[in-house]
């Protein structure tokens, strides 16, 4: 079967991860635990993991006195600490340093080279250390780097490049014909533009002399291949290109490359020609995010205005930390980081909305029920079942309307309408006409007379079970707290919400079961939080 193939890009192992880099890896393991929900736990490969190769790491290493691969041997359990803490589910780590990975980037050079889509030539023009780009004259802005606005060196050296321009014409076609291909449509619009002028052949080594820390160019000793060459290669060498034609075949074409938009261009035009020029096929969308931003500047660590998202999750836990991330930005636009937005958040969506329905409820059930679900034979003369079945009827509606928003197969089949914002959004909906139902039919007073028991079970069923649906939804978002919501449900560790929207009729909870409390969901905050401050007006 194919796999719902997605892909993080690899990340820079020069220091820390922070929020940005948490930011894509949460939107692409909610895809793909939604993915898993839907078609099974086999159905989907997420692939993850680091950029090792070229000048940043060399420089970083150099500076904490280490070697760059010791250096980031050390960096590696960083990341994998922090994707573990999120619970993001990949499915495979892939450093570029990898033996495997290596010897595939030397394989394609070699097939380039063959096919005469490389040729050697000397090359003039401005470098820029810290974005690892050579500019032409013509380029540069103020004589600075026109992405960074940084110092540039003249350089003038013998390197081997690679025929981009001789694909110029086919990817503008190919663009153009596949409007699914670059996404949002503002990004896709920018490439075209882009191309509208004429595309430099790319230079895809560097000489030896000038960097050491790279692949070996397997035609010159004194060459090493070009950073962005050697990580772009990843998404194909995870899955066995040129060495494992099953396993490849099993993968590709990818669905989902994710990115942010400074990386867009090396996604949408190097890699699409790379592949074209390997006889490959195109992924299916290449979705460029934006940026988290503090005072108006991206948040970076060269700005110095990096966001730890290691101590977020110390204080809030993760799942609030990916609701805020999630929730606060429509997938392709720019966010502004609050820690202050934060914890209201946790405050009034988490705490009060959702951990308050669990907390009431649960509490109800030890208080009326002995902790247990009741049963009841339902009679539908009852006008109070009447009226809930009414009131079913409007939750089914939101419900569906949830489901539909982030799960429905044919608008789902189109990957890129996933939208975590709107999903959460109609979840906390339903959280919302939970508690309303809880205020309108005061089981607390239907608890002071006897003869309305019957109705008094009934009610809390039907909340007990609209829990559980809505713990079903919030899976790929909030994993953790759907499965313990679950689990004190006794409902297993995960709950497919295709199937059991089909048994929805019958409820998923079986009756006289024993619901434990737990602890609070979301507990309450310290008062004096530290938070992260506002950098000053016009500071980075
Ligand atoms: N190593 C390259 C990617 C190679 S992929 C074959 C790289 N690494 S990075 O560590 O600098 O950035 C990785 C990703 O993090 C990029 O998609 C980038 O957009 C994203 N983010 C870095 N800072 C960000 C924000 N402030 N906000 C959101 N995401 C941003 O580029």
């Amino acid at each position: 079967m194919k796999k719902f193939y997605i892909t993080t890009p690899l990340y820079y192992v020069n220091a820390k991860p922070h929020i940005g880099h948490a930011y894509t890896n949460i939107l692409c393991d909610a895809y793909a635990r939604y993915r898993r929900l839907r078609h099974g736990d086999d159905s989907v490969f997420f692939l993850t993991g680091t950029d090792e190769h070229g000048t940043k790491i060399e420089k970083a290493a150099k500076e904490n006195g280490k070697g760059p691969k010791a250096y980031a041997d050390e960096m590696v359990p960083v990341f994998k600490e922090l994707w573990e803490i999120l619970g993001i589910s990949y499915d495979y780590f892939i450093r570029t340093t990898d033996d495997a990975h290596k010897t595939i980037v030397g394989n394609i050079l070699r097939d380039l080279e063959l096919k005469q889509d490389i040729y050697p030539a000397k090359y003039e023009g401005w470098y820029c250390t810290p974005c690892e780009s050579f500019w032409t004259e013509l380029q540069l802005l103020e004589g600075k780097c026109p992405d960074c606005h940084r110092e540039v060196q003249k350089l003038s050296e013998e390197n081997y490049f690679f025929k981009l321009s001789k694909y110029h014409d086919w990817l503008v076609k190919y663009i153009q014909d596949n409007p699914k291909f670059i996404q949002p449509e503002i990004r896709r619009n920018e490439i075209l533009g882009f191309l509208r002028e004429p595309l430099e052949d790319l230079c895809i080594t560097r000489p030896r002399s000038r960097l050491n820390w790279g692949i070996d160019y397997p035609n010159s000793k004194d060459h090493v291949v070009y950073v962005w060459f050697d990580a772009l290669v990843n998404y194909i060498s995870a899955v066995g290109y040129t060495v494992d034609s099953e396993r490849f075949n099993t993968y590709w074409p990818a669905d989902v490359h994710m990115v942010g938009k400074d990386i867009l261009r090396h996604h949408a035009v190097y890699w699409p020609i790379m592949l074209k020029a390997c006889g490959l096929q195109m992924p299916k969308a290449i979705i460029a995010h934006g940026w988290w931003t503090m005072g108006g500047q991206k948040v970076s660590k060269s700005r110095g205005n990096a966001v730890d998202p290691f101590e977020l999750v110390k204080k809030y836990g993760a799942d609030a930390f990916r609701y805020y991330l999630l929730h606060e930005v429509t997938v392709g636009y720019d966010g502004t980081f609050s820690e202050d937005l934060l914890r209201e958040r946790y405050i009034t969506d988490l705490s009060n909305d959702l951990g308050n329905l669990w907390f009431r409820l649960a509490t109800m059930l030890e208080k009326y029920f002995g902790g247990q679900l009741p049963k009841v034979e339902s009679s539908e003369d009852s006008p109070a079942l009447r009226s809930d079945k009414l009131w079913m009827q409007g939750m089914w509606e939101s419900f569906t309307k949830a489901v539909e928003i982030n799960n429905r197969s044919e608008i789902y089949e189109e990957v890129t309408q996933f939208d975590p914002r709107l999903a959460l959004d109609a979840i906390w909906d339903l959280i919302k006409k939970a508690n309303k139902k809880i205020e309108e039919k005061k089981p607390w007073i239907l608890a002071k007379d006897p003869a309305k028991k019957t109705e008094l079970a009934e009610t809390l069923i039907i909340i007990a079970e609209w829990i559980a649906h809505i713990a079903c939804l919030l899976q790929p978002f909030l994993p953790e707290t759907a499965k313990k919501i679950l689990k004190r449900l006794n409902l297993p560790e995960k709950v497919d919400i295709a199937e059991n929207e089909i048994a929805f009729g019958k409820g998923l909870l079986s009756p006289g079961l024993k619901v434990e409390r737990g602890e609070a969901l979301f507990p309450k905050l310290e008062e004096d939080p530290h938070l992260i401050p506002p950098p000053q007006s016009g500071g980075g």
